[in-house]
């Protein structure tokens, strides 16, 4: 089966960019299957499901969701019923750049997994390491932290989980394949033991490029990648998706 290969746009891109990258990727085969999901800013998903994407196999995930569940009085929050009326199938959760950058938290994470079971939507939840933690050793705990918040969960359903160390995000800076296998491996066993009755998937992510892509993707377990800035360049995410 092919590995999970994710487009995380971030806040770039235009309509001129979504409509000549995705009706390109929409014609070409390695690009074009369900292992293949385009998390685009909110505001062009409509568009890229309802006009370029029609008939292709390609998925929608979001870059958040709100952590209030129900409509109402929350300007400018988007809930999961409105990403799944949109076409969205998956939404990422926790990415690290929302983590520091906003300071959203533990609690917070939580209900926005939670709300987006409810919505049946599956997340990409983020987890990973400042380079603080990579340097003193203390990696392994940091993650079993971040991840330790989902035990409070009640309807569980499947998920999957992305390793980011944070020091590698648009950096350049990969880590070696024996650290990759490392923390996937123990992320895997974390969440087998705990949630082994949903499906699980562990990805990677942090400066993966078509170079880079097919060692990673051949690492043990590891279903797949969360590709950020290589995302944005056409030729380096069709050479990502010809090593899924
Ligand atoms: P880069 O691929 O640019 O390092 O970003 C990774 C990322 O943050 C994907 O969510």
């Amino acid at each position: 089966m092919k590995k999970l290969v994710i487009a995380n746009w971030k806040m770039n891109g235009d309509l001129n960019k979504i409509n000549a990258d995705l009706g390109y990727y929409a014609n070409l085969p390695d690009t074009n299957g369900s292992n293949v999901i385009l998390a685009l800013p909110y505001i062009y998903i409509v568009w890229a499901k309802q006009r370029l994407l029609v008939n292709s196999q390609i998925k929608l995930a979001a870059q958040d969701l709100s952590h209030y569940r129900n409509c109402g009085a929350y300007t400018g929050k988007i809930n999961g019923e409105m990403l799944k009326d949109a076409g969205v199938e998956y939404v990422i959760i926790g990415h690290s750049e929302r983590r520091s950058l906003i300071g959203e938290n533990g609690p917070i994470l939580i209900h926005k997994v939670r709300n987006a079971f409810d919505s049946n939507l599956t997340p990409i939840f983020c987890v990973g390491e400042p380079l603080s933690a990579r340097s003193d050793g203390s990696y392994l705990q940091f993650i079993e932290l971040q991840l330790s918040g989902l035990e409070d969960i009640q309807n569980f359903k499947d998920i999957i989980i992305a390793y980011e160390p944070c020091w590698s995000i648009g950096t350049g800076k990969l880590p070696t394949l024996a650290e990759i296998q490392e923390v996937t491996n123990f992320i895997n066993q974390y969440m087998q033991k705990r949630f082994g009755y949903v499906k699980i998937s562990v990805l990677y992510g942090g400066s993966v490029t078509g170079q880079n892509a097919r060692d990673i993707l051949s690492l043990n377990g590891l279903g797949g990648v969360l590709v950020g800035g290589s995302s944005l360049k056409v030729d380096d995410f069709v050479a990502i998706c010809s090593k899924a």
